[in-house]
């Protein structure tokens, strides 16, 4: 058994993922408007107006990532046969999984065509990995990940390609990985931005690589441009096993650690689960994204249940017909996330999209199952959703839940009641007056 002690949940509330992006939870959007500006084109009125409007981005321009020589993720180093992945506390989650997996991995590549000091074109994500070995693993990147692009590099020039993975580094850089940031910004630089001070890299001792320096443990090593392993079975986010799939080796050349290092881990389950929990702020934080396609989205949620993207409800400012088919179109086409959503439900802005009694409400009285429903069939859909008639290809809902107008309806529509101004005071005195405890 390893010695090694195992920390978990490290992101099990909602506060936590807020104080691991350096916020408080209030300040998530303010966060979400700057990835939003750096999205667009032409964010501001120039670069002083973007300094003065975001800190942050004053920060991003001065923590650009410091390469050391003394990391502490270095302490030990050990190589060829002394490189075993079976000493390290891997756990097997579930009943019916695979074998051991590692579940919250920031693996770090960089393109074909760059150097090791190309900082701004490395990419980090969390994909897990099976151990299938003293030095191998499987490398589970799905095809639309970075880590899956540099790949596809890599293996054109069928060349292996350097890898690297952080267990347990810091939070900004763990949250950095697992946001979907913008294309055209590196999460290292960006996880110096969360954190507010620069991220600390170190060159691999076995692969052309630059590495967290702070982080836990290492594992250095080589994806085969043609070598491909069955993957699975293993317990996922949706609450199902996986189908077993081919996902390319990896060679573990080296692992570095702290002298007394910490092993991070996470399970993947049916919500809710740590990612679900992450899935909850990062929600908050992708919303000014979607307001750029969408400016009368009034609210978007994602119910954690329905796996975080599987299901959408969102909110609008309705002023014409066949708007909530424009927005559903929208969604489905602005992010790739979204084009896995398999249902989304459009209401009025008087709807809270976040409450199930709401959407139930608006369902029951604004919606006709033939008049408002919108059936789309093959499209995108991820390989994990075996419910999809063909892998990779799936039918798509809309429902517009909204009030209909113009020529959506030739019927006069009901008024929504509401208590009298005065009446709803008059009731709210007299009961403050004979119950004074009510309600507190
Ligand atoms: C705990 C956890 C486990 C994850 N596992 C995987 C995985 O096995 N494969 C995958 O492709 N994405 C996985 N993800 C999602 C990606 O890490 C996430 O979408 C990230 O933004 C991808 O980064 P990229 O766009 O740079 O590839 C996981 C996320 C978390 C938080």
């Amino acid at each position: 058994m390893s010695k090694i002690p195992v920390i978990a949940n490290l992101f099990g509330t909602t506060d936590r993922v807020a104080a691991g992006l350096g916020l408080v939870p209030e300040k998530v959007p303010m966060l979400g408007e700057f990835l939003a500006a750096l999205r667009a084109p032409a964010p501001v009125d120039g670069m002083r107006d973007a300094l003065s409007r975001w800190p942050m981005l004053k920060a991003a321009l001065a923590t650009r990532p410091k390469i050391t020589n003394r990391a502490p993720v270095q302490e030990v180093r050990l190589e060829g046969k002394d490189v075993d992945l079976t000493a390290l506390p891997v756990q097997t989650c579930w009943p019916g999984d695979a074998g051991p997996l590692i579940t919250w991995p920031v693996v770090l590549s960089r393109p074909f065509d760059s150097k090791p000091d190309d900082l701004a074109r490395y990419n980090t994500g969390v994909y897990r990995a099976q151990v299938i070995g003293r030095n191998r693993l499987i490398m589970r990147w799905l095809a639309h990940r970075g880590g899956a692009a540099h790949h596809r590099g890599w293996m054109k020039a069928g060349q292996k390609m350097p890898v690297a993975i952080a267990l347990g580094a810091d939070p900004a850089t763990l949250l950095s990985a697992a946001l979907p940031l913008p294309e055209n910004l590196s999460e290292l630089g960006f996880s110096g931005v969360l954190r507010g001070v620069r991220t600390q890299l170190v060159a691999a001792k076995t692969v052309p690589l630059l590495v967290p320096a702070e982080a836990e443990i290492i594992l250095e090593g080589w994806v085969s441009p043609t070598e491909t392993a069955p993957e699975g079975p293993f317990g996922d986010h949706t609450g199902y096993y996986n189908s077993v799939e081919p996902f390319p080796l990896m060679e573990v050349t080296a692992i570095t650690h702290r002298r007394d290092p910490l092993y991070l881990s996470t399970y993947t389950g049916r919500p809710p689960d740590e990612p679900s929990i992450i899935g909850q702020v990062f929600n908050d934080l992708t919303l000014p994204v979607i307001r750029q396609a969408i400016p009368e989205m009034r609210d978007l949620w994602l119910p954690p249940a329905a796996c975080s993207y599987r299901m959408a409800v969102i909110s609008i400012d309705k002023r014409y017909p066949g708007q909530a088919k424009r927005v559903m179109m929208s969604l489905w086409g602005m992010l790739t996330q979204f084009s896995y959503t398999k249902l989304i439900v459009v209401v009025d802005d008087d709807i809270d999209p976040r409450n199930w009694d709401d959407i139930a409400w608006a369902l029951a009285t604004r919606m006709d199952p033939a008049r408002d429903v919108t059936i789309l069939d093959r499209t995108p859909m991820d390989y994990l959703d075996f419910a999809s008639p063909l892998e990779g290809l799936a039918g798509k809902m809309g429902i517009d839940a909204t009030t209909k107008i113009g020529a959506e309806t030739s019927r006069e529509w009901g008024r929504v009641m509401e208590t009298a101004p005065d009446d709803a005071h008059f009731a709210a005195d007299l009961v403050g007056k004979y119950f004074p405890d009510f309600g507190q």
